[in-house]
């Protein structure tokens, strides 16, 4: 991998990545779906294979040197993975995704009839879903905050909203629809001098795309996943404060959770581990930290800057084709959008003929789908290894869709 200054040579970067060299139908494969999952650099498929080959033992059990040392990278990983985001080893919990994360967040801070639970319209169902129903079965109450016609969030909406019964404040970082880049140290800022409410962030679609700092961000609790940000699938991550965590009772029961068991009675473990049960996704956890690494060559300014620069190239290349683009213009790597007269799933259909990667459909996001008035969209989105080549390609492939519709 070679790095210019404040510049990524995403052409470089691709090497680095063996999937991106595949070819569907005699084509080079354009992979454009990174806000659903992220490609793998081979540092962090090698990873995985030397966990296997070298290491593979339980953590915190063995009195042997082998689990000693799968303990050790399991652990450094923790490090690594809290230092990223700002926070200490011990406020970082690992998960099986952003998913599980929240739901240990839905079952662990405990409810009660009459609380007031506050997410946004442009949630992903993994940030809406577990809420929903946890306010069903707590008999608690749901409330959402409005999206603006820019597709913002509006924060008079968010203020209007707080009061002594909300308990929860749950938003999204960035949107996996619109991008939008929700301002949440404000956010934070208003919910904690409004409420009592507990502020998580979603951070599914920033972690892996900007600096983040969660004592900067001032965020209670922050939940992200690995396998957006080059890991492997199957590790996600909880930052909580400690204080907060110390208070909240488990999410899972089983081993590694626990100090002592008796016949009567469980005494848990210390931060992280009370919401750790049983074996961990080790390897992946391990090669996330690997994924960070990369990350961290880069520096995460200059992968904000890349994903700002091509963004911009093809939301100006989109509106030249008349695409109806939902969102604001400043964002995130992520542009939704619809051609007049053809459903989405034919946009994404016929782009894959091109061997062009993207999404169609509702983007687990249908409550914002009836916010906006539509079924779905087409959706690109973008990382590293990304060229203006690629976006190129996506344009010439729109071309053929609408000359397909004419
Ligand atoms: C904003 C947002 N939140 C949460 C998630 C859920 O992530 P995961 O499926 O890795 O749990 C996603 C996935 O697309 C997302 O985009």
């Amino acid at each position: 991998m070679r790095q210019e200054a404040r510049t990524i040579n995403a052409q470089e970067i691709k090497k680095d990545f063996p999937l991106l060299q595949r070819k569907f139908y005699d084509k080079q494969l354009v992979y454009l779906d990174s806000a659903s999952t992220t490609q793998k650099p081979s540092v962090v498929i090698e990873s995985l294979k030397e966990f296997y080959e070298k290491y593979n033992a339980n953590v915190h059990r063995g009195i042997y040197k082998l689990s000693e040392e799968a303990t050790q990278l399991y652990e450094s990983a923790r490090e690594k993975i809290a230092k990223f985001v700002g926070a200490r080893p011990e406020e970082l919990i690992f998960a099986k995704s952003c998913t599980e994360a929240i739901n240990l967040l839905a079952y662990s801070l405990e409810l009660k009839e009459g609380d007031e639970i506050l997410i946004s319209e442009m949630e992903h169902h993994s940030n809406f879903v577990p809420w929903q129903q946890i306010a069903k079965e707590k008999k608690a109450k749901l409330r959402f905050v409005k999206v603006d016609e820019e597709g913002k969030l509006d924060l008079e909406s968010l203020k209007a909203q707080l009061n002594e019964k909300t308990k929860i404040v749950s938003i999204t970082h960035v949107s996996n629809v619109l991008g939008t880049i929700n301002p949440i140290k404000e956010i934070a800022d208003i919910v904690h001098k409004n409420s009592s409410a507990v502020f998580i962030v979603d951070a599914a679609q920033s972690v892996g795309h900007m600096k983040i700092n969660v004592k900067d961000l001032d965020a209670d609790f922050l939940a992200f996943s690995g396998h957006k940000m080059l890991g492997p699938v199957g590790i996600g991550c909880l930052y909580g404060k400690a204080e907060l965590l110390q208070k909240m009772k488990p999410f899972l029961y089983g081993g590694d959770m626990i100090k002592e068991v008796t016949f009567e009675k469980t005494e848990f473990n210390d931060l992280p581990w009370k919401f750790e049960a049983g074996t961990q996704p080790i390897a992946e956890a391990i090669a996330l930290a690997k994924a960070i690494e990369y990350l961290e060559q880069i520096e995460m300014d200059t992968v904000e800057e890349h994903d700002r620069i091509l963004t911009q190239y093809a939301l100006e290349k989109l509106r030249e084709l008349g695409a109806k683009i939902y969102g604001p213009n400043e964002r995130a790597p992520v542009i939704s959008f619809n051609l007049e007269g053809i459903h989405s799933h034919d946009i994404a259909t016929i782009l894959d003929g091109e061997a062009i990667a993207v999404r169609g459909g509702h983007h687990c996001c249908m409550p914002l789908m009836s916010v906006l008035g539509i079924s779905g969209a087409a959706r690109v989105s973008f990382y590293i290894y990304n060229t203006k080549e690629d976006v190129d390609a996506l344009i010439e492939g729109i071309k053929k869709v609408k000359k397909v519709f004419e």
